[in-house]
């Protein structure tokens, strides 16, 4: 299957997402993406990969979670993910905190939002839609960053590159510091990317009360299929009371390469105590097993 991002319709009306609106903006290097022929079964999300052709006519296959390689060229991200998996959780898990918010009666405008790998800014994209007070965006390579300040770089107040399983302690001071009510996290908890010790460090991190924004692999949540231990530790936090869960919905996070659904839950919480010191102890060691 080929695809051209150039030759997408432009941004008709309000309704179109927010990803699209911003391609109109962006200097597409993407010629061509070619998915892999299918012959049973699909594979293993972790493994899927394409071929890129650029516009200027530079030919490669790429990993899809190799993200390095994915956002240095201008549009391939939205291109593969969005246009042509139908990728939908960053306004899907926005669209719930939404939900969420008012019910409580709380405004999106008062939030501090921690972007947790982040990427090239389309979650970041979604809150500053919603007119958040501050956006910060946190990922592990440097490359996410680049790419959020080379396509959306009127997004972010700040964006800092850090590993949260062991975040130095000048990065710790200054995200500490801007009080951060609100933690999304899309479409990165899992498959190697971030670990459940990293997202006790980026819940740690927010002020109490806050809100809690995430989506996950809908496997990776199911007790005993779980190899990651998010299961355990979501488990774990809502038994404590650290957080409690106020919407859980499943979804197509997209589609793979055999154009099958992936299903994701996208989750809305709600902090309600500080990380007890046993907790976080408990889990930085499971985290180095
Ligand atoms: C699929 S991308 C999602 C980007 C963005 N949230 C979105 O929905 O478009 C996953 C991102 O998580 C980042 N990531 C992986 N491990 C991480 C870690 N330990 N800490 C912070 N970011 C990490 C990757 O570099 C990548 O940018």
């Amino acid at each position: 299957m080929d695809i051209h991002p150039r030759e997408s319709s432009r941004a008709e009306a309000e309704s179109t997402p927010r990803w699209r609106q911003r391609m109109e903006q962006i200097d597409s290097q993407v010629d061509v993406i070619r998915l892999p022929d299918v012959d049973g079964d699909a594979p293993d999300q972790d493994r899927e990969f394409c071929e890129l052709i650029t516009l200027d006519g530079e030919k490669k296959t790429v990993r899809f979670h190799d993200y390095d390689e994915v956002y240095k060229v201008p549009g391939f991200y939205e291109g593969l993910f969005y246009e042509l998996l139908q990728c939908s959780s960053p306004s899907r898990v926005a669209a719930l905190l939404d939900d969420v918010l008012e019910d409580f009666e709380d405004s999106s405008e008062e939030l501090r939002v921690l972007d947790v790998g982040a990427g090239n800014g389309i979650v970041g994209d979604e809150f500053l839609a919603r007119g958040v007070e501050r956006i910060v965006g946190v990922d592990i390579i440097p490359e996410a960053r680049q790419a959020a300040d080379r396509d959306r770089p009127d997004v972010y107040d700040d964006y800092v590159v850090t590993d949260l399983t062991n975040l130095p302690e000048r990065h710790e001071e200054s995200l500490r510091k801007q009080n951060f009510n609100c933690l999304a996290t899309v479409a990165a908890l899992g498959f190697g990317d971030i670990p459940p010790k990293a997202f006790l460090k980026a819940l740690d991190l927010l002020v109490t009360p806050s809100w809690l924004a995430f989506n996950i692999k809908e496997t990776f949540l199911e007790t005993g299929s779980d190899g990651t231990g998010f299961s355990d530790l979501v488990k774990h936090l809502n038994r404590d009371g650290v957080i409690q869960i106020q919407a859980y919905r499943r979804y197509c996070h997209r589609v793979n390469v055999a154009g099958e659904p992936l299903h994701y839950v996208a989750v809305v919480a709600r902090k309600l105590r500080d990380i007890p010191d046993e907790l976080m102890e408990f889990w930085s060691q499971r985290g180095e097993e």
